[in-house]
This record gives C-alpha cells, sequence and structure tokens, in this order.
C-alpha cells in the first residue's frame, strides 16, 4: 500500500510554480494575480478561501479578496463579477461556493468571464473539458488527476468507480477518466444516491473516487483488494476534546480501507491541498504570456 501524498506533492508543484513565476517576471512578463469572491460566513469557506489567497502569495502571485456578508444581492454579486472580468491586473477569479440561497448560483458561474474561469465552472469551460479542448480543469479533479499521474498509478483499461455526481467533484471526474489519454482511459461507472446496487459497484472498482460527504462511509468490505482509493470527502465532525472542537473526517475509514488497497489518498493531506496546486497551476496558465 503505498500512501498518495497530497500535500508533497502539492508542495512540489507549488515550488515548480514559485520557479515559473520568477521566470516570468525575469522575462518582463505580468505577475499572475488571482482574485476569491467569499459571500456569507461558511466556517469552513473561509478556511478555503484563506488557503488560497496564502498558497498565492507563497508562490510570489497577487492575491486579492473580496469578501461581503451574508446579506450580500445578487445583483451586488454580479456586480462584483463584472468588475472582476473588466480589471486588466486580474487573471483568474473564483467565487466560492456555496453561495447562500437567495443567490442564483448558475447565474453567476455563467458571468465569470470564461478566459478568468480558473475553477473551470462556466458551461462553456464544462464542453470544452467534455471535449477534451484547452481549458481550465476544475481545481479538485485536476488535483486528483495530477496526483494519479506523478504516482504513475496505471488507468488504462481500469473499472473506475466515482460516488457522488456533483459539479464540483464526480462529474466532472467521471468525465476525465473515461477520456482518451493518461490519466484515462477507464471504463467509468458514476452512482448517486438513487444506485440501488452501490455495494456490488464499489467492490468492481479498480479506482474507487469518494466524494459524497459522508464520513467514513466507505469500509473495508466495500472495496477490492489492490484498490485504488481516492478519498475527496472533508466533513467537519464534532470532538468537544480537540482545542478546535472538530475534527476533519474523510468519506473512507481509512484505517481498514488502507491495507487493502494499492494507493490511498490520506485526509487530511490528500485531495484537498492538491486543489489548491490545480487552482493555482490554473492562475498561471491564465497570466499566460502577457507582459508586465
Ligand atoms: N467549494 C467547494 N469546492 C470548491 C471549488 O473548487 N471552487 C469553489 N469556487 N468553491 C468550492
Amino acid at each position: 500500500m503505498q500512501i498518495l501524498d497530497g500535500k508533497a506533492t502539492s508542495k512540489a508543484i507549488k515550488e515548480e510554480i514559485a520557479v515559473e513565476v520568477e521566470k516570468r517576471k525575469a522575462a518582463g512578463l505580468k505577475t499572475p494575480h488571482l482574485a476569491a469572491v467569499l459571500v456569507g460566513d461558511d466556517g469552513a469557506s473561509q478556511t478555503y478561501v484563506n488557503s488560497k489567497v496564502r498558497a498565492c502569495e507563497r508562490c510570489g502571485f497577487k492575491s486579492t479578496l473580496v469578501k461581503r456578508d451574508g446579506s450580500c444581492t445578487e445583483e451586488e454579486l454580479l456586480e462584483i463579477v463584472d468588475q472582476l472580468n473588466n480589471d486588466d491586473d486580474i487573471d483568474g477569479f473564483i467565487v466560492q461556493l456555496p453561495l447562500p440561497k437567495h443567490i442564483n448560483e448558475q447565474k453567476v458561474l455563467e458571468a465569470v468571464k470564461r478566459e478568468k474561469d480558473v475553477d473551470g465552472f462556466h458551461p462553456e469551460n464544462v464542453g470544452r473539458m467534455a471535449l477534451n479542448l484547452p481549458t481550465f480543469l476544475p481545481a479538485t479533479p485536476y488535483g486528483i488527476m495530477q496526483m494519479l499521474e506523478r504516482y504513475e498509478v496505471p488507468t488504462q483499461g481500469k473499472h473506475a468507480v466515482v460516488i457522488g455526481r456533483s459539479h464540483i467533484v464526480g462529474s466532472p471526474m467521471s468525465i476525465l477518466l473515461s477520456r482518451n489519454g493518461y490519466p484515462g482511459n477507464c471504463t467509468v461507472t458514476i452512482t448517486h444516491s438513487r444506485t440501488t446496487n452501490l455495494e456490488e459497484l464499489t467492490r468492481e472498482a479498480d479506482i474507487l473516487i469518494v466524494a459524497l460527504g459522508r464520513p467514513e462511509f466507505v469500509k473495508a468490505d466495500m472495496v477490492k483488494e489492490g484498490a485504488v482509493i481516492v478519498d475527496v470527502g472533508i466533513t467537519r465532525v464534532e470532538a468537544p476534546e480537540t482545542e478546535k472542537g472538530y475534527v476533519i473526517k474523510g468519506d473512507v475509514a481509512f484505517d481498514e480501507v488502507a491495507p487493502k488497497s494499492s494507493f490511498i489518498t490520506p485526509v487530511p493531506g490528500g485531495v484537498g491541498p492538491m486543489t489548491i496546486a490545480s487552482l493555482l497551476k490554473n492562475t498561471l496558465q491564465a497570466a499566460g504570456d502577457k507582459p508586465a
């Protein structure tokens, strides 16, 4: 069993990006600039956005954080998106999800200029991904693909089972793993809350991607010996005895599943850090060869 160490892999990627940024500056190219928009006071979202901004600074990027409280209207948010679309110094930006209920998420995502959509959530970019055209890949699936690649995990001809059909993880993951390339060329089954024979399917999986947000849902008897396990879950579970008052749990019961696996991502320190590294890669791509 080998741990797919997202912390170490993302550190290596961020170091490569930092070198690239220095080279760009020396060559008279623009410093990449990422903006993040955070609406409301969701604790987990605040943590993610702060990590994204800190990672930018460490890699020599510029970063801008636009924060609004939960009373921000859809119109105000669309105005912010419009300003970021038209700000020539901003190469890429993200609107952190979930948004408050009174805001139409899809409308906001569609308002983001395609060339600055470093989350890859705009319908046109989703379409480009499905067609294998150059685009921005959504950060979490992109991070998983990079981890599979760097650890040279065999994927061709394998049966990949994805649990979860979200637009952020499950759905794009199923598309990327079925594409003709490496990592990819898998036979993919996508499962969700209405799947009736889930355990039968997970036991058939050579590669199991778990993204449903239910702590320790996948147990040892649900996985095949030698399977590759990618755990996308990050749920805060109350733990009054800890300093923070919570612990982070993945969707996989790691201690019992790990001994059966060939490769497995831990939580924390697996997929999470890769997501941030991927966002930075997308922002670097967005900056392209724009002059300083
Ligand atoms: N919320 C959970 N994951 C993501 C992500 O990758 N991007 C954004 N914008 N919001 C998220």
